[in-house]
This record gives structure tokens, C-alpha cells and sequence, in this order.
């Protein structure tokens, strides 16, 4: 970690952002373009500017604040608008600070939410994509030797299996896959996408050590990818740009909110 970095307090920042108010059952990271949960009752907001020791968010369409609140009706969340990216030149220890505030806000369940390039076909953009399993082609490590087990599941399998259910139910567009996550910012070349959908189903520049984070504070996990764009069929037709992935990720967001509004009030 750069020397001008210092690991923040996490209870410290729990303390800021929580107030008096009471723990919280999820936290949530919400991806690029993913604006959802906006409505909560008693929704506090505190920009990560005021939070010691937390970089500020570069990237647009990342805001860059934690709110607080309880989603009508059900459970207290945190909501991470923004995450922090290697890709920004920040240290691999970067990826823990929400998942560490989450837990010092009280929170055992995380969930980790991207906009991902889909290596499958059959995908359609805005569908969703719950992360079976990860490569971390980062080549960092957000947790301490020895604190994920060798062939640990990240992702909660029976949680996926409840969200694929309610997906089911509500006729959401909602399947299981590999991601792939890579250090970025420019996306991938048609070579690359080509090598990668051997071994994955989306590409993208985040969750993977932010998953590994979790696993290591013990906290259940899910993750969630929306697929912006379908890398696998538009090699050579069409650029990705960050807009574009944008523009589809706000579209797809109510999918996503849906999903993840019964989500917490089932499990
Ligand atoms: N590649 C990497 N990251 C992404 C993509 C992609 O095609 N789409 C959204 N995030």
C-alpha cells in the first residue's frame, strides 16, 4: 500500500455512517450504471469523501456513497454506490474497505453486484448472471495467505439456489456462470475474448477480490453480474464503451432491483 495510504477504521466508519440507527442485515455493492434501491425508508447517505481513509470514487457513473436504510417493508441495507478499482491505481487492499465496513455495520451477507461483458451467445443484454465461481485474472490477492481455502466456494451455493428460484418465480432473466474477473481499464481484444470464454461465461474489472475479502471475514456471498454487452458475438461489429455499458446497466436495473428486493426479505 502506498505510504500515503492508511488502512481506515472501520468502526470508526461504521460509527459515521450508521449513527444511532441499527445494524444492518446486507450489504450491497451495486456495480457501473446500477442505480437501484434509491427508495428506503430512513436513508442516510455519507459520501466516502467523509470517510477516513477511503479514496474517493474516479470512475463516472460510480457515485461514490454508502447509503443506509431499510428497503420498504423488509430488511436494514447498506448500499455501496461505487467500489473501488485496481484500474484506478489503487492497492489490492482497496477491494476490502466495503466489505469491511459492511461487516462492521453488522451485516454476515454481502452482495456483489458488476456490469460484465457476456462470453456466452445465448445472452441478451440486461440479462443477469449469478457468479457460480470466479478466475481472479488480477493476479492480486485481497485476502491474507492461507485465508481462503483451497477450492472454497466464494459464492453461497444454496443462496444462488434461492435467487435462482425467485428468478424462476418472477420470470426474471436470471442464469449461473464463470467470471472472469481482469485488471482493466480497456476492454478486451477479440483474441481475448476468444481465450476467455473457453473458460468463463463474463468478463469484467471487479468482485473477484472483493469476494475473496469476504470469504476471509467469514461473510456469505453472492454475486450478481448484469450483462451489458455481449463481447462473445460483437467482436469486430461494435466497440464496448463505458456509455454504452452504462446505458444498458441503467435499463437492466430494475431486473436487478427486483431480484434483490425479494432476495433480502427471503433469505
Ligand atoms: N469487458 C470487461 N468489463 C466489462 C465489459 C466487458 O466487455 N462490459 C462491462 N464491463
Amino acid at each position: 500500500m502506498p505510504a500515503s495510504m492508511t488502512q481506515p477504521d472501520f468502526e470508526q466508519a461504521a460509527a459515521l455512517c450508521r449513527g444511532d440507527a441499527e445494524p444492518v442485515e446486507y450489504g450491497i455493492i451495486l456495480g457501473s450504471g446500477l442505480s437501484i434501491l434509491d427508495e428506503l425508508e430512513d436513508r442516510r447517505d455519507t459520501s466516502y469523501r467523509d470517510i477516513p481513509g477511503f479514496p474517493p470514487s474516479t470512475v463516472e457513473g460510480h457515485k461514490g456513497l454508502l447509503s443506509i436504510g431499510r428497503i420498504p417493508g423488509g430488511s436494514r441495507v447498506a448500499i455501496a454506490r461505487g467500489r473501488f478499482h485496481l484500474y484506478e491505481g489503487l492497492p489490492a487492499a482497496s477491494a476490502r474497505y466495503l466489505v469491511s465496513l459492511f461487516a462492521a455495520l453488522g451485516s454476515h451477507s454481502v452482495i456483489l453486484s458488476n456490469a460484465a461483458g457476456g462470453l456466452r451467445a445465448d445472452f441478451t443484454p440486461g440479462d443477469l448472471m449469478l457468479l457460480s465461481d470466479q478466475l481472479n485474472l488480477t493476479f492480486r490477492s485481497s485476502a491474507e495467505a492461507g485465508a481462503v481455502k483451497f477450492g472454497q466456494a466464494l459464492y453461497d451455493p444454496s443462496w444462488q439456489a434461492q435467487a435462482l428460484a425467485i428468478a424462476g418465480a418472477q420470470g426474471l432473466p436470471v442464469s449461473q456462470g464463470v467470471y472472469v474477473g481482469l485488471l482493466g481499464p480497456s476492454y478486451e481484444t477479440a483474441g481475448e475474448i476468444a481465450f476467455l470464454s473457453r473458460f468463463a461465461d463474463a468478463v469484467g474489472m471487479s468482485t473477484v477480490l472483493e469476494a475473496q475479502a469476504a470469504a476471509s471475514l467469514g461473510l456469505r456471498a453472492l454475486g450478481v453480474s448484469c450483462i451489458t454487452n455481449v463481447a462473445i458475438t460483437t467482436v469486430g461489429l461494435a466497440q464496448t464503451s463505458h456509455a454504452e455499458v452504462m446505458d444498458v446497466a441503467q435499463r437492466a436495473s430494475g431486473h436487478l432491483e427486483r431480484l434483490l428486493v425479494a432476495l433480502c426479505k427471503a433469505s
